[in-house]
């Protein structure tokens, strides 16, 4: 396959929740083409270890570097969290993670009460948690790992009565812990925000690390010639949520969904 003069940027994610890094990335970068990854038939990553995180990642990772990419966005807080720093060392391009936004929910967050909602395995990593006593040691934060929601999102429906009963136990939950900030830190719930602002009684501020991961991958790319737009996704699963998903987010310039297993 010839390389084309275009910036070339690799996404993965356990499944469909980095779509939405995707999307923003779109955004700042309009002129990249993208090769998305979609490792949905292996989700949720959450629950799984170090080393089948690293495992998987790096299968991806070389899929992607096969498709010449010049640089990959890692659109999964537990992967970026656990094993960033493995495959940053492992693979001579630039990565771009995400982690949960801490550092912005502590600038927004007037009582200093902050929720964390993230997958169990972000909230016990090494990474997630030097970000939190780096930033947020003067606050109360309140981690709970939402559990049963990558399952139920994966499934493509984002407002079925399973998620919203889901969703609304998490929300009493932190509206009892009175937090007036909650960090989305899985892609896969930023798919899900509208259904948690319409649960939520009291008036709580969603984050989540989306734009800052564009503007960073807008940093490292400006010296790449960018030439043309165009998208492409991969996925382990289906490829039709993956298609609902990409029409649902109304990613443009997307030009191929095809099934792939690594
Ligand atoms: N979307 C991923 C994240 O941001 C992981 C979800 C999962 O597979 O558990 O952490």
């Amino acid at each position: 396959m010839q390389k084309s003069l275009s910036l070339r940027i690799g996404v993965f994610d356990s499944g469909i929740g980095g779509l939405t890094v995707l999307k923003s990335l779109q955004q700042s970068l309009p002129e990249a083409h993208f090769v998305y990854y979609a490792d949905s038939q292996n989700a949720p990553y959450g629950l799984r270890d170090v080393g089948f995180l690293l495992a998987y990642s790096e299968r991806i990772v070389q899929y992607l570097i096969c498709r010449e990419v010049d640089l990959i966005v890692v659109a999964c807080n537990t992967v970026t969290t656990e094993v960033i720093d493995q495959l940053r060392e492992l693979y001579p391009l630039p990565f771009v993670g995400i982690e949960p936004a801490i550092k912005p929910a502590t600038k927004y967050s007037q009582n200093k009460s902050i929720g964390v909602l993230a997958t169990a395995r972000t909230l016990q990593s090494r990474g997630y948690k030097r970000t939190r006593d780096k930033y947020a040691k003067n606050f109360k934060v309140i981690e709970r790992p939402g559990l049963g929601l990558v399952e139920e999102i994966e499934k493509g429906v984002f407002d079925s009565p399973v998620l919203k009963r889901l969703v609304q136990s998490f929300v009493d939950d932190f509206e009892c812990q009175a937090i007036d900030t909650l960090v989305l830190g899985c892609t896969h719930y930023i798919l899900i925000k509208p259904l948690f602002e319409s649960l939520f009684t009291t008036p709580v501020t969603l984050l989540d690390a989306n734009e800052a991961v564009a503007r960073r991958a807008q940093e490292i790319a400006k010296p790449i010639i960018e030439v043309f737009q165009m998208v492409e996704c991969y996925t382990s699963g289906s490829t039709e949520l993956l298609e609902a998903v990409v029409k649902h987010l109304e990613i443009a310039f997307v030009k191929n969904i095809e099934k792939l297993t690594l």
